[in-house]
């Protein structure tokens, strides 16, 4: 199995009332704890690669691993790359054999993001690559760069036609009060989406994928399991799951989750820790946090995405 697009992975996700995990992966054994999960309850799978992924691991060893997960596996897999903020990344990417990128052009003015955007596309779809573009801003932290709740703002329905008319993306990230990072609502703040906003910018944009970022829902069990061997994350929040089922079964396609695997993974580490502190074999202690990822993602791909056995 080649490494695949998102075109009829999403196709089959809307029409099925379901949504595609796109999965943030920046080491092997994040990448074998996602794929043995994907494989197991047989779900198509994107795996994405922020900058600072790429920066951390290096493009070509995240590479290999993905294909090494998808020769040993056999799952149909996108490889796309997260937040690309400007032509040379996309290109670096597609040049590099990923399947889809990201031109996050929602820092920029309307028409610079459908100018920049547009040129990606071209030079993307020219080479059999497909585009994700955002309009609205999300709040929260991504690649060191934090975006305040004041400075977010919601995606305007009245313009998505005319964005992804002229720049001719495949899918369109939109920002209905989802963020990045671990601390989603304030204390006391009753997490809520505009599932209203939704709603207009499928009716605007009928059989088109939706993408959410900042869709992690903060998993309690794995913040308790930080709080309770030695770390500190008072008020961690995310979205409720739900919410992020009910969104799969509208127009969104694509669901990114990266938090909460950095959550488990780093749960499951302190928690080792704290039972063996005399351990020094990174396989010991990665062992548990490989197998805790996997089960998370088991538990997103049947209880909330609703994509297992779609393959
Ligand atoms: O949206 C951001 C993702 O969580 C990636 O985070 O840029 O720290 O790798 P990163
Ligand atoms: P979370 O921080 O909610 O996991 O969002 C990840 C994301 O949107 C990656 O692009
Ligand atoms: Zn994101």
């Amino acid at each position: 199995m080649p490494i695949v697009t998102t075109k009829e992975m999403f196709q089959k996700a809307y029409e099925g009332g379901y949504a595609i995990g796109a999965f943030n992966v920046n080491n092997m054994e994040i990448i074998q704890g996602i794929t043995e999960a994907a494989a197991e309850v047989k779900s198509p799978l994107i795996l994405q690669v922020s900058a600072g992924a790429r920066k951390y691991a290096k493009h070509v060893y995240l590479m290999k691993l993905i294909e090494a997960a998808i020769e040993d596996t056999g799952l149909p897999i996108a490889v796309h790359l997260d937040h690309g903020d400007d032509f040379e990344i996309c290109k670096s990417c597609i040049d590099g054999g990923f399947s889809s990128v990201m031109i996050d052009g929602s820092k920029h003015s309307f028409e610079d993001n459908i100018k920049l955007t547009k040129q990606v596309v071209d030079y993307a779809h020219a080479r059999g690559v497909v585009v994700e573009g955002e309009l609205g801003k999300l709040a929260g932290i991504e690649d060191d760069v934090n975006v305040s709740a004041e400075d977010a703002s919601y995606t305007d329905p009245a313009q998505v036609e005319e964005f992804v008319t002229r720049t001719g993306v495949d899918s369109l990230a939109i920002a209905i009060g989802t963020s990045h990072g671990a601390y989603k609502f304030k204390p006391g703040q009753k997490p809520q989406l505009r599932f209203d906003i939704l709603e207009k910018i499928q009716q605007r944009l009928p059989n088109f994928p939706i993408v959410l970022h900042g869709a992690s829902s903060v998993i309690p069990e794995f913040v308790e399991m930080i709080n309770n061997n030695g770390g500190k994350m008072p008020d961690a929040i995310g979205i409720p799951e739900d919410m992020l089922r009910q969104a799969a079964k509208m127009a969104v396609c694509k669901i990114n989750i990266d938090s909460d695997l950095r959550l488990a993974m780093t749960g499951s580490i302190r928690k080792y820790f704290a039972e063996h502190p005399d351990h020094f074999d990174p396989r010991q202690y990665l062992s548990p946090a490989r197998a805790a990822i996997k089960e998370l993602v088991k538990k997103k791909i049947i209880n909330v995405l609703g994509c297992d056995n779609k393959i």
